[in-house]
């Protein structure tokens, strides 16, 4: 049995030799191409695996056409927006993901960008605090859940929407449920974005709601660029010189929202939510355990397809 760990943004180095443990304890080898620069890279390398593990990697059609030996993918990792699921099923290929492994990691990052421009990213000149802020958890799965556990230290007043979540739930965790998208904006003075990207969330954060948020408004986007409305953001930035904008995704106009808006705008260069060595260990050999799994008990935990 072949595992390919494919990632063009590699896990840190104790992950892979967690997984290649884990792996090799099961009899099975282990397959690794890291930092590739086309797809034809990927394309051999899948040729003949029968399980692959990869982050933010693209398994579209092509990939699954060419990997004639499949039978699972683990997107190591929350999202799975990036593995075509309608191939890999007809496919008959079994697709998982590993939810809330990285999940810590992507949240803390939420705080470090949000210090980072609440003091004016470090320039010297007076900022603000987290301190009795309004803030908004725009869902509350795993990355939302473990922003308002930090958020409580902090001291921020905490609000949250989620439609799949229960109001108990939320409740429970000393957050306020809000009953719609618009009412969680309104109210906040920050919204942290944990929606996935599929096709009703596309583009759905748009000028029309951000336009709710009161003065001095963030947006900080740790989840999808997919989900903005990158037109729009530069329409609603451009009406409110009072707005933020802070992502973990490098955004399809990102020299466009550099020049305009200067201090108010943060992309980090490659999305760096789960890269903790901490969360390449939890997710990595999460993935190879349930590849194990589904090969030696039939366990299909955590199929998405
Ligand atoms: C996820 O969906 O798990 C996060 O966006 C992390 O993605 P990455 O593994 O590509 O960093």
């Amino acid at each position: 049995m072949k595992i390919l760990v494919a990632t063009d943004k590699p896990f840190a180095k104790v992950a892979v030799e967690g997984i290649r443990k884990e792996v090799e304890a099961a009899g099975y080898e282990l397959v690794l191409l890291e930092k590739y620069t086309q797809k034809q890279q990927l394309l051999d390398a899948v040729a003949n695996v029968d399980a692959i593990i990869v982050r933010s990697d693209i398994i579209d059609k092509e990939v699954i056409a060419a990997a004639g030996n499949l039978k699972i993918v683990v997107r190591a990792g929350a999202g799975y927006d990036n593995i075509d699921l309608e191939a890999a099923t007809e496919a008959k290929v079994c697709v998982m993901n590993t939810p809330g492994q990285n999940a810590n990691a992507v949240a803390e990052l939420v705080f470090g960008m949000l210090i980072y421009a609440l003091r004016n990213f470090y320039n010297g000149t007076s900022g603000t605090e987290l301190k009795g802020k309004k803030l908004g958890i725009h869902a509350y799965g795993n990355v939302g859940r473990n922003v308002a556990r930090i958020a409580r230290g902090f001291g921020m007043q905490l609000y949250a929407f989620d439609m799949y979540c229960s109001d108990e739930l939320i409740h429970n965790d000393g957050v306020i449920p809000m009953s719609s998208k618009k009412a969680l904006y309104e109210k906040c003075d920050i919204v942290s974005l944990h929606i996935p990207a599929t096709p009703e969330t596309k583009k759905s954060i748009n000028k029309e709601l951000l336009s709710l948020m009161p003065e001095g408004a963030v947006l900080v986007n740790t989840a999808r660029k997919e989900v903005i409305n990158e037109e729009e953001m530069v329409e609603l930035m451009e009406a409110r010189p009072d707005f933020k904008y802070l992502t973990d995704i490098l955004p399809g106009n990102h020299e466009e929202m550099t020049r305009k808006f200067q201090g108010r705008y943060f992309s980090t260069p490659k999305k760096m939510g789960a890269q903790t060595a901490e969360a390449n260990i939890n997710a990595g050999i999460a993935a190879a355990r349930q590849i194990v799994d589904f090969f030696q008990k039939g366990t299909q935990r955590f199929r998405v397809n």
